[in-house]
């Protein structure tokens, strides 16, 4: 059942009890008031005989208090009902009585005459015996009594139903109905309209915290899908072109004449084979890539131990000597500066600056290598004397398969994953990656970890 039904179902059942309650009270208080006319009407029964002189000294004079508002009649033997005293107030009333009839408990009687309804009636035997004292009390001031308490019951409980409905109409409005419409929202969009999101509730309120949160949900997961989507298509199509050079000379081999090679033809055939081993060879550099890339993402990525920074940069400052004999490279770094850290990671990232900075600059250009503190962390600086690149790539460098002169960094054999691999090594460490580039001057990437003491 829902919660909007559940409060009206509570409303209806505090309703019916309202009501029950309210007619009980009526009924109590009139059964209470006609008791009370009863016990005068019997307590005056007790003694007739009284009540008939003192009722017929009062007729015509001012009846005393306890004769105000009482009628006394009496009945012959033969039926006939004749008034000794009426009511003040109601001077024709006569109570309605079958000839003889005899009523020696107070009861409930209509009127033949005067203005009240109804009166409480009793009859006595006289001490003769050949007639009766009929002694009446119209039953008037109950009746209005019990109006007016019905009348204010009624009136409280119209108000407390229609406060109770606008607090319903309330709580409605603020926490049910936006929920009702973000659950309806997030049916569209599991449905499949993405660019869909829950409407905000009202301000303040905990559908409103509630549909915030949701819609940042939303957005978190859309955003992870869109660059899932992004990167199985980049990697999808970076996979197709050397997939299509190695179908290709499959093709040009398979449509050969059959038959021995001479010189030339065995020529094409080692260079075919040598080609297809390149484009092996890129394509696992770039499942390496891509499995690194995904390794670093998950919690347990690294293998932390003491490692000094130091004598990583001199490891690989001087493995670039040898591959690289044509550079300068500098190395500036203190003797030792150890900390906690995944060895192989921070090397696999400086290795991917430093031959970044070979391969994407002319023959020659000096390479420069730095380590030194700034408050909190370790930096890493890899600069090169290139030709810089321009300022609207900087912003994408680090993002995968990105490369700044697509051609070229292709035919050098750069699968565009480099950098994103770095960044994932600093992220991975708690540290960033940033670059500074100057056309003409040169580049310089910095590599900040966090100064964990191991
Ligand atoms: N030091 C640099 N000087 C000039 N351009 C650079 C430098 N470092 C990187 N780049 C540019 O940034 C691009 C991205 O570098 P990244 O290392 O991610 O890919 P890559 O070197 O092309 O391929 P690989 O995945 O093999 O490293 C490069 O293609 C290059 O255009
Ligand atoms: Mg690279």
């Amino acid at each position: 059942m829902t919660l909007r039904r559940r409060l009206l179902v509570a409303a209806a059942v505090l309703a019916v009890v309202a009501v029950v309650a309210g007619s009980a009270v009526v009924v109590v208080q009139r059964a209470f008031l006609v008791g009370r006319l009863d016990a005068e009407i019997a307590a005056l029964a007790q003694n007739p005989r009284a009540v008939l002189l003192a009722s017929q000294r009062a007729e015509g004079a001012v009846a005393t208090a306890a004769l105000s508002d009482v009628y006394v009649g009496r009945m012959t033997a033969d039926g006939r009902l004749t008034t000794v005293l009426a009511p003040q107030d109601d001077p024709d009333l006569v109570p309605a009585l079958g000839p003889g009839e005899q009523v020696p408990t107070p009861e409930g009687r209509a009127t033949e005459a005067g203005t009240a309804q109804r009166v409480r009636v009793v009859t006595v035997t006289l001490p003769n015996g050949r007639a009766q004292a009929v002694i009446a009390v119209p039953t008037t001031p109950a009746d209005v009594a019990t109006r007016r308490l019905a009348v204010t019951l009624g009136l409280t409980g119209l108000v407390a139903a229609v406060l109770v409905g606008l607090l319903l109409w309330w709580v409605d409005r603020l926490g049910l109905r936006p929920i009702a419409a973000m659950t309806e929202a997030a049916g569209a969009i599991t449905a499949g309209d993405t660019a869909r999101r829950v409407p905000p509730g009202p301000p303040g309120t905990e559908a409103a915290r509630l549909g915030e949160a949701l819609n940042t949900m939303i957005d978190t997961t859309t955003a992870t899908n869109e660059r899932m989507r992004r990167f199985v298509a980049d990697a999808s199509h970076e996979l197709r072109t050397p997939l299509t050079t190695v179908g290709g000379y499959a093709a040009l081999h398979a449509a050969r004449p059959a038959g021995p090679l001479d010189t030339a033809g065995r020529a094409e055939v080692d260079d075919a084979m040598r080609r297809i081993g390149d484009e092996a060879g890129r394509m696992r550099r770039l499942v390496d890539g891509l499995l690194d890339l995904t390794g670093l993402e998950s919690p347990d990525a690294l293998r932390r131990e003491a490692v000094d920074l130091a004598a990583v940069l001199r490891d690989v400052a001087s493995d670039l000597r040898v591959v690289a004999p044509d550079r300068v490279v500098t190395l500036e770094a203190p003797a030792s500066l150890v900390i906690d850290a995944d060895h192989d990671r921070v090397t696999q990232a400086v290795v991917g600056l430093t031959s970044n900075a070979v391969r994407h600059t002319p023959a020659g250009t000096p390479v420069a290598l730095r380590l030194h503190t700034v408050p909190g962390w370790v930096r890493i600086e890899v600069s090169d004397a290139g030709p810089g690149i321009p300022a609207e790539h900087l912003p994408h460098l680090l993002e995968r398969f990105y490369r700044v002169d697509r051609s070229r960094s292709s035919g050098s054999g750069g699968s565009g994953l480099g950098l994103a691999v770095v960044d994932a090594v600093a992220r991975a460490h708690g540290g960033a990656v940033s670059v500074a580039s100057t056309p003409g001057v040169g580049t310089t990437f910095v590599l900040d970890l966090p100064d964990r003491p191991a």
